[in-house]
């Protein structure tokens, strides 16, 4: 009807692209200003005339022409306001909006999106910043996916550094087989803070740390093969977030993946006369640009973590053909990505504006109190499972006789988290406050997966119908219920805004209006009544709903249980 609608505008101001009447199309706020208004601002230039007299002009060449789309067109202070003929209307959305394919589109058809994010830095826990990043990338990876690109999740694990010269160092001081084996990533943090404790007192074991790990980059198989220890039980760990969180990756290439490929790079920047030499190390000048130099190789030759991304970029665009590559960490790798993509163009590569940093703000807890066993580090795992395990308890409270409760549980304990994280621009702060994070009443995830187990449960009520019964369009013509398919419609634009801003919450606060018009849908409209018609016009609306409430917790990650 949207289509119609433009069609009708630009067969009436032949002034105007199609494209252009599109843009400049808007759905009025308050009500009672039509569905559609159309500012007519911007023709006062072109035909010289008040914007109010052309609005008048081009309704009344409309009206003229009866087209039985529009109830009534209005001329308001220069804005055209459309009242579409509501049954048509209403008939038109519930077409759209119950398509099988809604939302989605083939905008990425035939292209390649690389989304590096998650991360984490091997032998270290995964605290709530790499959380962050695992649920945005996620999201992206959904977002992007829908839009029909084709996405390559990359976790480019930091495997690879100095830091496991000093690791192994401190194994062979102070660790042993059989506590690394029982507590994982715990002992090897332990063992790594003693490390900087006792260099503090004895540098030489710094110079025995660079020595393992310059062993490690020769390719010694003593180094590799504790190396590859640590990173194994590191990533039993990580494994077992990723599966809590129900996500996965097609790629586990971190840093050491790029261990032969750091030479090319270097070769490459050495060809273009980009590198300097500055105190024994090699960098790239970047003051011209109004950055810190961009460090290469080491004093000792070693390669470091910028070394490591510009191969991976290279790699990556050889190998995926990407269209774009996206990062996603916190914002204080601003500079380092500012950095590398500087330099890439400085390689002569052209594709410089396929490389997108997409940074988030800090986490904490409300109050500054951490419930951790460990000062100011909050570990991500502890704080899914306090998550679900306050989940549990509310079911036990109020709903004790629910089926798999274990199930629903971890469901809407990590859709809490993944919600609350997706809730804000991704820039703002994350604040932990259990009480609002978990309201079922409040603008939080379990309130719309509650909205969608409610959907749920009228079919379940309803049971056995026949939905095979014509819909009759006029039962869904009254405000509530219009304003409620209204706001469905509005899904595929705020999938394309969210994927061209990177901005996830856009889809959250979605879902939450959906559900916040539904409820009221709800509470108004009664929908197991006798009379057929309505019932089953009213029940193919809760039935849109559920399947865009789904869709859009899909995209951050989201489960929905029907029942709760
Ligand atoms: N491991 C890094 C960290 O934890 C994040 C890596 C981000 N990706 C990249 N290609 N640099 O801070």
């Amino acid at each position: 009807m949207k289509n119609k609608l433009i069609d009708i505008l630009a067969e009436n101001i032949t002034e105007l692209e199609r494209t252009d009447i599109e843009s400049a199309l808007e759905v009025p706020k308050k009500s009672g200003m039509g569905d559609y208004a159309f500012p007519c601002f911007r023709l006062a230039k072109i035909y010289r005339k008040a914007p109010n007299m052309i609005a008048e002009d081009i309704k009344n060449s409309i009206c003229e022409k009866n087209y039985d789309i529009f109830s009534k067109v209005e001329n308001v202070g220069g804005y055209i306001n459309f009242f579409m003929a509501k049954e048509q209307y209403a008939k038109q959305i519930m077409d759209t909006i119950c398509a099988e394919d809604f939302g989605s589109s083939d905008e990425g058809k035939g292209k390649t999106i690389c989304i590096d994010y998650s991360s984490p830095n091997v032998a270290k826990n995964f605290h709530v910043g790499h959380l962050r990043t695992t649920i945005i990338g996620n999201s992206l990876y959904k977002i992007y996916s829908k839009l029909g690109y084709h996405v390559e999740r990359i976790n480019h694990l930091g495997d690879w550094g100095t830091q496991f010269g000093k690791l192994i160092v401190a194994y062979k001081n102070w660790g042993s087989k059989e506590a690394v084996e029982q507590n994982g990533i715990a002992e090897l943090m332990k063992i790594y803070v003693k490390f900087h404790e006792e260099a503090e007192k004895d540098d030489s074991l710094n110079d025995q740390a660079r020595e393992w790990f310059a062993k490690m980059e020769q390719g010694n198989e003593e180094a590799l093969s504790i190396w590859q220890w640590f990173k194994d039980i590191s990533l039993i760990e990580y494994k077992r977030i990723y599966k809590l969180l129900g996500m996965d990756f097609d790629h586990f290439t971190g840093e050491s993946f790029y261990r032969d490929k750091t030479q090319d790079v270097v070769d490459k920047l050495t060809e273009k006369n980009l590198l300097v030499e500055s105190e024994g190390a090699n960098i790239v000048p970047l003051d011209e640009y109004n950055m810190a130099p961009c460090l290469i190789t080491k004093k000792d030759g070693s390669s470091i973590y910028a070394t490591r991304d510009l191969a991976a970029l290279l790699y990556r665009k050889n190998t995926y053909h990407f269209d774009k590559c996206i990062y996603v960490t916190g914002l204080e790798q601003k500079l380092h990505f500012a950095q590398v993509f500087k330099v890439i163009e400085l390689m002569g590569y052209d594709w410089k504006d396929q490389l997108v940093h997409v940074p988030y703000g800090l986490v904490s807890m409300e109050g500054g109190k951490l419930s951790t066993r460990n000062g100011n580090v909050i570990y991500a795992e502890e704080i899914l499972h306090e998550s679900i395990n306050k989940i549990r308890e509310i079911i036990e409270e109020k709903n004790p006789d629910l089926p798999d409760k274990e199930t629903v549980s971890r469901q809407v304990g990590i859709g809490a988290i993944l919600f609350n994280d997706l809730y804000n621009q991704r820039i703002k702060d994350v604040v932990f406050n259990w009480d609002k994070i978990l309201n079922f009443d409040g603008e939080t995830g379990p309130y719309v997966q509650y909205t969608y187990a409610r959907c749920a449960s009228v079919f379940r009520k309803v049971g056995e119908f026949n939905y095979n019964e014509e819909i009759d369009y006029s039962v869904l013509t009254d405000e509530v219920t219009m304003n409620l398919l209204k706001d469905i419609t509005r899904f595929p634009d705020v999938i394309k805004d969210a994927a061209e801003k990177y901005e996830p919450f856009m889809i959250s606060r979605f879902a939450v209006s959906v559900a916040q018009h539904f409820n009221k849908f709800y509470h108004d409209c009664q929908i197991n009544v006798e009379d057929e018609k309505v019932k089953a016009a009213r029940l193919k609306v809760v039935s849109a709903t559920m399947n865009v409430i789904k869709s859009a917790l899909d995209l951050l990650g989201m489960e929905c249980p029907e029942q709760m």
